[in-house]
């Protein structure tokens, strides 16, 4: 395991118990540091089942048959203690609805520290950061049902972040945002996979909301990795696309022009990108 490696799944496959085909199938991948990994795919290809191994939810909390090996930051999910996972992962799922229930806003973000035995100090402290962090402070008090959908979101998320983990797992984090939110979120992202050190890994279909900030897609079809690459060698115009990707619209433009031999200096994935070749 090369020092880099933060996260790698080894001939690993994975069948729920009600199911009788395999959701996961044989899946090698590793995944670095300091990186934001996107994961692509369509509905139904087994992205969160992939984010689950990650944070041992499979195969403490989902039963079924388990092959291989996955290993998040040097130790073997398979008989890690979810304590030991959850000082190094954070996880928002797809639905926060299911991840909030705490009377309020601060006591659910105090809830995960409390359980890292923290002290009271550092404990409040780290609450009160992350509500400025993520512009939460005026839903202090509120309690979960009085929030929008993507106020839950964000609140799920300052739980997450309050443990200052060194991965943060993202199933789907913008579907209940606008899309100017939406953007601002990905920024906030990408400002603090860098300042924290933290790597990040997103499942997101909109892919040209996110692949500007991405250092690897990867992309799975009917439970097995069909890609694995930097998105500009993913969209390359000298490749075929693949068919399981809805390719942002700047990425078309991009291709046809550089089929019809117009220069590019490298793929564009994004319409900022686009922007400034054209202004070039
Ligand atoms: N707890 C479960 N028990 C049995 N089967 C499940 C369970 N969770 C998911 N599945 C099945 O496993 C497959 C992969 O599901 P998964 O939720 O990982 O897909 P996904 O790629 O995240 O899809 P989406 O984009 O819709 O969120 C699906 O066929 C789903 O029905
Ligand atoms: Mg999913």
């Amino acid at each position: 395991m090369s020092v880099k490696d933060l996260i790698r799944f080894d001939n690993f496959s994975f069948k729920y118990n009600s199911r009788n085909d395999k959701v996961l199938e044989d899946i090698n991948l590793n995944i670095k540091k300091n990186e934001i990994t996107v994961l692509a795919g369509p509905t139904g290809c087994g992205k969160s089942t992939l984010l689950r191994a990650i944070v041992g939810l499979i195969p403490n909390m989902y039963e079924g048959e388990y092959t291989g090996e996955v290993t998040v930051d040097g130790i073997r999910i398979r008989d890690a203690e979810i304590k030991e996972i959850a000082k190094r992962v954070g996880f928002v799922f797809q639905n926060p609805e299911n991840q909030i229930f705490m009377f309020s806003v601060e006591r659910d973000i105090a809830f995960g520290l409390e359980n890292l035995s923290l002290e009271q100090e550092i404990i409040k402290n780290r609450i009160e950061e992350t509500m400025k962090t993520l512009n939460i402070t005026h839903l202090a008090k509120k309690a979960p049902h009085e929030l929008s959908d993507g106020q839950k979101q964000r609140t799920a998320l300052a739980g997450v972040l309050a443990m200052e983990p060194k991965i943060l797992i993202l199933d789907e984090p913008t579907s209940l945002l606008d899309p100017k939110t939406a953007t601002e979120f990905m920024e906030l992202m990408n400002k603090l996979c860098k300042e924290r050190e933290m790597s990040i890994i997103i499942v997101e279909h909109r892919l040209d909301l996110v692949l500007k900030y991405a250092d690897r897609l990867i992309v799975l079809s009917n439970g097995k990795v069909i890609s694995n690459d930097t998105p500009e060698n993913v969209f390359d115009y000298k490749k075929e696309v693949i068919p399981e990707l809805s390719v942002p619209f700047s990425t078309k433009l991009y291709r046809e022009l550089a089929k019809n031999s117009m220069k590019f200096s490298k793929p564009v994935t994004g319409v900022e990108e686009m922007i400034k070749e054209v202004k070039k």
